[in-house]
């Protein structure tokens, strides 16, 4: 049996998604580990690599720039050694979820994703109307040395005592936001940079 890759603060991300539904920390991923995912996003991106984000799934997929302006490339094991130490913390995320909250997280899928400046993603839920897989979304940013000025927040529509309240994420390089899926509507505000991240989704068995 292979060893669960751990991190000291999975503990506290069990107990904020167990109480609230999402969590936030700041100092997720180490300074290098985020700046080598950060290049090779970049380097994707400039290869060409990087496409225009669609919304939806199957054949109801299509662009729409006036909902999302992100280019994407989803992150495959075996295609770099700092993509595939990425996987396995998630997997080792992914396990603690199941033995904690009893989730039942079959995999985690995720992609780079670069948004120019200007770009935004408007409010939406990360679950298609058609597959209830996806059951608890995992963002890492790769920005290094974000101001507030840059704009570019992540912003969660939450819901507290029957009134909704919002709150604006900074993408500040390193950090990790952690939320359950089909519960948390959030956009994406324009940005005066580029804003990287790696976004994905811990996903339940379908029902086929
Ligand atoms: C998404 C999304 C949020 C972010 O890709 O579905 O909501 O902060 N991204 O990048
Ligand atoms: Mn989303």
């Amino acid at each position: 049996m292979s060893d669960i890759t751990c991190h000291p603060l999975f503990d506290r991300i069990v107990d904020d998604l167990a109480v609230r539904g999402w969590s936030r920390q700041d100092l997720f991923l180490p300074a290098d580990q985020t700046r080598e995912l950060a290049a090779e996003c970049r380097e994707r991106y400039r290869r060409g690599e990087l496409v225009p984000a669609a919304i939806g799934r199957g054949a109801g997929q299509q662009v729409q720039e006036g909902i999302r302006g992100d280019r994407i490339q989803w992150l495959e094991p075996g295609q770099s050694a700092v993509g595939d130490r990425y996987l396995a913390l998630m997997d080792g995320l992914r396990q603690t979820l199941n033995q904690s909250l009893y989730l039942g997280l079959a995999d985690f899928e995720c992609h780079f994703a670069c948004y120019p400046p200007g770009a935004f993603y408007r409010r939406h839920l990360d679950r298609f109307r058609d597959d209830d897989r996806r059951t608890v979304t995992a963002l890492v940013y790769l920005n290094e040395d974000w101001q507030p000025e840059h704009g570019g927040a992540l912003r969660l529509y939450l819901e507290e005592g029957g009134a909704e309240r919002s709150k604006d994420i900074l993408p500040v390089g390193g950090s990790l936001v952690v939320f359950m899926s089909a519960d948390l509507p959030h956009e994406v505000l324009p940005a005066s940079r580029e804003r990287l991240s790696l976004t994905g989704w811990f996903r339940r068995r379908g029902a086929f």
